[in-house]
């Protein structure tokens, strides 16, 4: 089967010198570890492909240019200016509530929630930005105001009714027909609270529309505008120090020649996602220049194969005894990171730095 095997030279390109079995059953484990590696449980299946941010598009094709040119520090994120290596737009999940309440008689009430266990652990959150972003510009509430109140809420409540002890606001904002059409807010320290298991209990954000002739006489001529749709995402800065490790220029293994030879050395192997199935959930790049090693590493190990002390007397043992030492193994030994945008398990849109995908030299080893 064509995808079994694509799948093998995939993930096992990297060490041609162990033999190993290609079969589905080694394909499937080592998919998720590679998988894994990107904090996934299984393969994401999207169920509805969310749009990727502008602001993910913008960083995504930026990170592109950098890792194959310039040296800048590919764990930090200037746009936020902190510290990380993953880029989460999650998605939130909450529902509208539709209990009354008194407080807020004729208003829009919503429940937003951010799953954050889609954090690993090791992972340290840097920054968290809430972002409510109106579907229509607010020019057509002409002569109202509508206020958005956003409340953290503090335990669990039944049904979404509210008691004031349960909730604490966060922020209270005026929004007239020339305002912006989105609402930032710094969340770090919440969302970091919200990390901890049973801690994350959402939040609530009440919108009210008021007309401006009437600012005390609340809830006259309402039904003449329309508290505009809202779309509400969370951004999550994180950095997984364990793949980030400090920049390594990117040599020129990009463009390698196809120079026939059996000696040690990388070979130009381009990777195809739809090729081991996974165009549904990456959504850029399509594929990559991976490229592999491949090749003899001959007695006398010359300098340019890059070999260790151990394997210059491997070959020399060699050349005595073919039969019972093998020779050493062609494999990377420089590797550089590119930059992946995907769906993840529940169906957010992320940014990832991802290291050592990319074969820049190869040694004997
Ligand atoms: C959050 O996501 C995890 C998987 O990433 C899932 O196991 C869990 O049930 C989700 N929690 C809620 C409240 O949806
Ligand atoms: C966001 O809030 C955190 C924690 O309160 C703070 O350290 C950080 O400077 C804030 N970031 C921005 C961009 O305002
Ligand atoms: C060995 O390393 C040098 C530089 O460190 C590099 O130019 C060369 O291509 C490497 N050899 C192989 C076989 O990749």
């Amino acid at each position: 089967m064509m995808v079994c095997v694509t799948l093998n030279v995939l993930f096992l390109m990297l060490s041609l010198c162990s033999p190993s079995f290609i079969n589905t059953e080694n394909a499937n484990v080592q998919e998720k570890l590679f998988l894994s590696s990107m904090g996934l449980s299984s393969r994401p299946k999207p169920s509805h492909q969310a749009p990727v941010p502008s602001l993910l598009w913008k960083m995504f094709k930026k990170s592109t240019k950098q890792t194959s040119t310039s040296h800048s520090d590919p764990c930090l994120v200037s746009e936020y200016g902190v510290r990380g290596n993953i880029v989460r737009f999650i998605q939130d999940q909450g529902s509208l509530i539709s209990a009354p309440a008194v407080h807020c008689f004729n208003c829009v009430r919503k429940h937003l929630f951010f799953n954050m266990s889609v954090l690993e652990d090791v992972e340290q959150l840097s920054f968290a930005q809430l972002e409510m972003k109106f579907k229509q510009d607010l020019a057509h509430l002409g002569q109202h105001v509508f206020s958005v109140d956003l409340y953290r809420v503090l335990r669990t409540m039944l049904k979404g009714v509210t008691h004031e002890s349960s909730r604490k606001l966060l922020l209270s904002q005026s929004l007239g027909p020339g305002a912006h059409a989105s609402v930032l807010v710094n969340l770090t320290d919440l969302a970091e609270s919200w990390r901890k298991p049973g801690k994350n209990y959402g939040m609530q954000l009440e919108m009210q529309l008021t007309h401006l002739s009437n600012m005390l006489q609340e809830h006259a001529y309402v039904k003449s505008a329309q508290i505009p749709e809202l779309h509400t995402s969370l951004v999550v800065v994180s950095l997984n120090p364990l793949q980030c490790r400090s920049r390594r220029k990117r040599s020129a293994a990009y463009y390698l020649p196809v120079t026939p030879s059996n000696v040690c050395k990388p070979r130009r192997l381009y990777i195809d996602f739809k090729d081991v199935g996974w165009q549904d959930w990456i959504i850029a790049p399509q594929g990559y220049l991976a490229n592999y090693c491949h090749g003899e590493c001959p007695f006398p190990l010359s300098e340019s194969l890059n070999g260790t002390n151990h394997a210059i007397l491997q070959t020399l043992v060699h050349s005595f005894d073919p039969k019972g030492t093998p020779q050493p193994c062609c494999v990377p030994i420089k590797l550089s990171p590119i930059s992946m945008l995907y769906y993840d398990n529940n169906d957010n849109v992320v940014l990832r730095h991802y290291e050592d995908m990319v074969v820049d030299e190869c040694g004997c080893r």
